[in-house]
């Protein structure tokens, strides 16, 4: 039998999933508590940046397979197997993660599930999460034991969303511990993945406190990976030393490897600051605090990354941003995106403003939800237009189209030539070469 999905919660991931789903063949009904957000979905126009995934959703919704939906009835209705996708934003002023939208959803949805499903957690929750949800299943499903719950934490990065929902690393369900349900609830994924499978992905099957640790645990090295190289960028700055040299040199040591060992501002976004916070908090409750005490070093080196760029660029102006021109390139909180969840360009670009600084932002993307989050920032609408008249450009996002800038074309526009390198994009040599300051963290 060909299972009928429901994707509950419509924004990067569950988007991405609903459409890629539909891609694969299956009947697909996506579902957002937001009316004008389904709106534009169901007529084939995305409502955020993600390269190459809004012909997926036109062919989806063109081959009837794909649908959108803001009834719960409808969804309960339709769907054999359910994925929650909502988000899990931080609460406001504390580090926990914020669960209403996660708990909202199953509430509305399990009274109405009167037939076998299975409902698949797909949103990152703080461990324990989905042994109550499982409970609150069972209190309140009409299905009773045949609604069952697996946990299967989702991965993918924005900028490669199609990419990484179709070729995953590795496929994690996290399964109830009663053993028909779990049999039930394997059935179906590894029907739901059956390509995925056939192509050779690992299938990790666990309990669910493990799958739901994979996925903190995953972001929470990528963090650590991170904030380890802009440590060692510190002590480079200390000491003369060239931290992009430093990271090209551990990269050929195999046990240590490349990825995310790219040094900068540090890291941003929906995600990597916002996990590893909910994770802290979530091993104080369960008394294991010590042993993610070093995640708020992580956290601490990551935001020094941003400190440090304001004090570079302020450095270069001669200890003053009053009555300084500056040009920001990127708002975005990483290249081909346009989220701007905790941007560390943002960030910089806010705090240099609040210091006096005349500062004006150009992201090729970004620009609209760089707006409503920073409305006090000047948006220009180009990159030449953000530089014009600074005496210093930061390069805080490395977007293809800033990495390849003419040097000289820049310098035309600009009042002093003074480039800070927020994310080691460019070449210092081209730049100097073309009668730049070339300044960037972590490099002598
Ligand atoms: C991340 C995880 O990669 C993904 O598996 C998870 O599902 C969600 O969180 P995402 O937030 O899309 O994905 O961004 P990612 O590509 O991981 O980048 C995170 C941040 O780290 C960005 O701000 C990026 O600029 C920064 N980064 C990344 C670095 O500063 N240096 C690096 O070497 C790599």
């Amino acid at each position: 039998m060909s299972y009928r999905l429901t994707v509950i919660g419509t924004g990067y991931l569950g988007t991405t999933h609903a459409a890629c789903m539909a891609d694969l063949g299956f009947e697909v009904l996506g579902l957002d508590v937001d009316g004008p957000r389904i709106a534009r979905l169901a007529a084939g126009d995305l409502p955020f940046y993600e390269p190459g995934l809004e012909p997926v959703l036109r062919r989806g919704l063109e081959s009837g397979r794909l649908r959108f939906t803001t009834s719960y009835e409808e969804a309960a209705e339709f769907g054999d197997v359910h994925f929650l996708c909502v988000g899990t934003p931080q609460k406001a002023g504390e580090y926990a993660a914020d669960l209403r939208y996660v708990d909202a959803a199953v509430t509305t949805l399990a009274p109405l599930l009167d037939r076998p499903c299975l409902i698949v957690g797909k949103s990152t929750v703080p461990v324990g999460t989905a042994a109550r949800l499982a409970e609150i299943l069972a209190d309140t499903a009409p299905a009773g034991g045949d609604a069952v719950l697996a946990w299967n934490p989702e991965f993918l990065r924005e900028g490669f969303a199609v990419q990484d929902t179709l070729h995953p690393d590795r496929i994690v369900a996290g399964l109830p511990a009663e053993q028909g349900a779990a049999e039930h609830a394997e059935k179906a994924l590894r029907e739901v993945y059956r390509t995925m499978l056939g192509a050779g992905t690992p299938f990790i099957t666990t309990d669910y406190p493990t799958a739901e640790l994979v996925k903190v645990s995953a972001n929470a090295f990528l963090a650590t990976k991170i904030s380890f190289i802009n440590a060692m960028a510190e002590v480079c700055e200390a000491a003369h030393a060239d931290v992009t040299k430093l990271s090209e040199a551990l990269s050929h040591d195999d046990r240590i490897g490349g990825k995310f060992l790219g040094p900068g501002l540090g890291f941003g976004g929906g995600c990597l600051p916002k996990d590893i916070r909910a994770f802290m908090a979530r091993a104080g409750e369960l008394g294991a605090d010590q042993a993610l005490t070093f995640l708020r070093e992580v956290d601490e080196i990551n935001i020094r990354r941003r400190i440090r760029m304001v004090d570079l660029a302020r450095e270069l102006l001669g200890g003053s941003f009053a009555g300084r021109t500056v040009g920001v390139l990127g708002a975005a909180f990483k290249p081909n995106s346009d989220d701007v969840r905790d941007s560390p360009a943002l960030d910089v670009a806010a705090s240099i403003r609040a210091q006096g600084g005349r500062v004006t932002v150009y992201d090729p993307q970004a620009m609209p939800n760089a707006r409503v989050a920073q409305p006090s920032l000047a948006y220009g609408d180009s990159a030449l237009s953000a530089a014009r008249d600074a005496h210093v450009v930061l390069l805080l996002t490395e977007w293809a189209e800033f990495r390849d800038m003419e040097p000289s074309a820049l310098a035309e526009a600009v009042a002093e030539r003074n480039i800070v390198d927020g994310r080691n994009a460019l070449d210092p040599e081209r730049w100097r070469a073309a009668g730049w300051n070339y300044r960037a963290l972590g490099r002598p």
